[in-house]
Parts: structure tokens; C-alpha cells; sequence
């Protein structure tokens, strides 16, 4: 069942996607080699739990920790460990909050240092094809439009892998809402968008083969051909003429840019 959501409650959820963003930044403030994907784990559910929130997929079916962080290989649900970053990884971390009944949700994937030219344009035209899928994330057209924008700009114009089995989806009192919304699709085909409808877009967008398998963890999906993969994701608002980001890389590119430690000339 779709919740489609009022003014009000667009608003309690702009503010919980925005707490998101910031902690995102908090993250890319403190990215650099030598730290531990744990810390910036830590690092995120304290800004999270001192901003009056509860991070939203801590104990979500089990899972354990406040933030998933991808490195490389890793595409999403990563754990969190005490390996420690390195010059030329790729980091992907998708944090959600919990806060006035409401959930936000975003990810975001950073260069440690300087990457291959190659992982560059997969960064670029992943965070592309998010923006691509938005764009038609408007009131009458069809979860198959974004779906098949993401599919188009990623697979077949730069021959990545889409991966199939992880979509994005509806949020709001609860994280996982109808409808899901595929990387991958039909034009025109799947449920039709409405004016208050929130939904999360997250390309998931591996540099080789889109195939993937768990991780011995039982979370962390990786790539099956160990190729680097991109995650980046916003929550949405569905309106009449444009969609309504209700997260914000701003924030985030701000502190990106400002970290000698990390590398943002791609985009
Ligand atoms: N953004 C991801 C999703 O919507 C993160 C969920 S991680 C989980 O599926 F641990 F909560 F499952
Ligand atoms: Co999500």
C-alpha cells in the first residue's frame, strides 16, 4: 500500500532526509586514509543521536550498526569494520534517520585520495542517472520512467552493470514503503506517481558484470567480479512539474571540497 504523504508531514520528512545530509557531511568532514570505516560509523550515530534522532536501520531486521559503509567491491549494505581507509578507495555510505515519526534516507559515495579515471566516470554518471531518474520522478508518469532513465544513462550508454537485486523504494513512517523502484525498467510500465508520494532513488551501479552475492557477514553485497561499484541516493517528494529533493548533497560537496583527502574533480 502507498502512503501518499500531506504538507505537513513532506515537511517533518524534509527535515529528517536534511539530518541525513548532514551527518553525511559530518562523515565526509572526517574521511580520510588512515581512519576506520568504524569510526565514521560512530562518528555519524553520535551526530544522529545529539541531533534528537535514532539512527533508522540500527537493529532495522537485525541490522547492526547506524550507517552502511561500501568500500569498493562493496556495493551497499556494508558493515562497518575496523580496516582502515586507503588511498584510492571507494567509499559509499547511506545513513538513515528516524525522527518526528519520520524516515530520511541517502547515500553518497566518496574518492578517497586520487582514484582511476575509469572510477571516476563510474562516480559521475552513477550520480547522474540519480538525478536523470528524478527528473521524471513527476506526478503522472510511471516508477518504470525513472527506473528506465537510471537504466539508460548507466547500462546501456556506459555499459555498467545494474545491479537487479536491490531497488529503491517508498519511506516515511516506515523506512521500506510501496512502491519499489527499480534501477532497471519499462517506460511507461509500473505503479503511476502521485503528488505526495516519497520515495528514495538509489542507482546501485557496478563498474564490471551487475551480478553480486552476500558477503559471509550475511549483509555486505559485493560485487561478483570484485569491479569497484557507486551508490548514491536522495528522498524525493513526487510533484507536478518537478520532483521535490528532500535530502541535499550541498552540504556534503561543501565538506567534499574542503578535504584535501578527498578527490570531487570528477564531478
Ligand atoms: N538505503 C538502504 C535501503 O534502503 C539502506 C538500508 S540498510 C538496512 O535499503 F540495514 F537498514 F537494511
Ligand atoms: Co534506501
Amino acid at each position: 500500500m502507498i502512503h501518499l504523504k500531506t504538507n505537513a508531514e513532506v515537511e517533518l520528512m524534509r527535515e529528517s532526509a536534511l539530518l541525513v545530509s548532514a551527518a553525511l557531511s559530518e562523515v565526509a568532514k572526517f574521511l580520510r586514509p588512515g581512519i576506520t570505516s568504524m569510526q565514521a560509523d560512530q562518528l555519524a550515530e553520535t551526530f544522529i543521536r545529539d541531533n534528537k534522532a535514532v539512527p533508522s536501520f540500527k537493529n532495522y531486521r537485525g541490522y547492526p550498526f547506524a550507517t552502511c559503509i561500501s568500500v569498493n567491491d562493496a556495493v551497499v549494505h556494508g558493515f562497518p569494520t575496523d580496516q582502515v581507509l586507503k588511498e584510492g578507495d571507494v567509499v559509499s555510505v547511506d545513513v538513515g534517520v528516524f525522527k518526528n515519526g519520520f524516515h530520511g534516507d541517502s547515500a553518497y559515495t566518496f574518492a578517497i585520495g586520487s582514484i582511476p579515471d575509469e572510477v571516476k566516470s563510474l562516480l559521475r554518471i552513477t550520480r547522474e542517472s540519480l538525478y536523470k531518474g528524478i527528473e521524471k520522478a513527476i506526478a503522472g508518469n510511471r516508477v518504470g520512467d525513472i527506473s528506465y532513465a537510471v537504466q539508460e544513462h548507466t547500462e546501456k550508454k556506459a555499459g555498467y552493470g545494474v545491479v537487479r537485486e536491490l531497488v529503491g523504494h517508498g519511506l516515511g513512517r516506515h523506512l521500506h514503503e510501496d512502491p519499489q523502484v527499480p534501477n532497471y525498467g519499462r517506460k511507461g510500465a509500473g505503479v503511476k506517481l502521485k503528488e505526495g508520494m516519497v520515495i528514495a532513488i538509489e542507482p546501485m551501479i557496478n563498474l564490471g558484470v551487475r551480478d553480486v552475492f552476500h558477503d559471509k557477514d550475511g549483509w555486505t553485497v559485493r560485487t561478483k567480479d570484485s569491479s569497484p561499484s557507486a551508490h548514491y541516493e536522495h528522498t524525493i517528494c513526487v510533484r507536478k512539474n518537478r520532483a521535490d529533493i528532500l535530502s541535499s548533497f550541498d552540504m556534503i560537496e561543501k565538506m567534499e571540497k574542503s578535504n584535501p583527502n578527498l578527490d570531487s574533480s570528477y564531478y
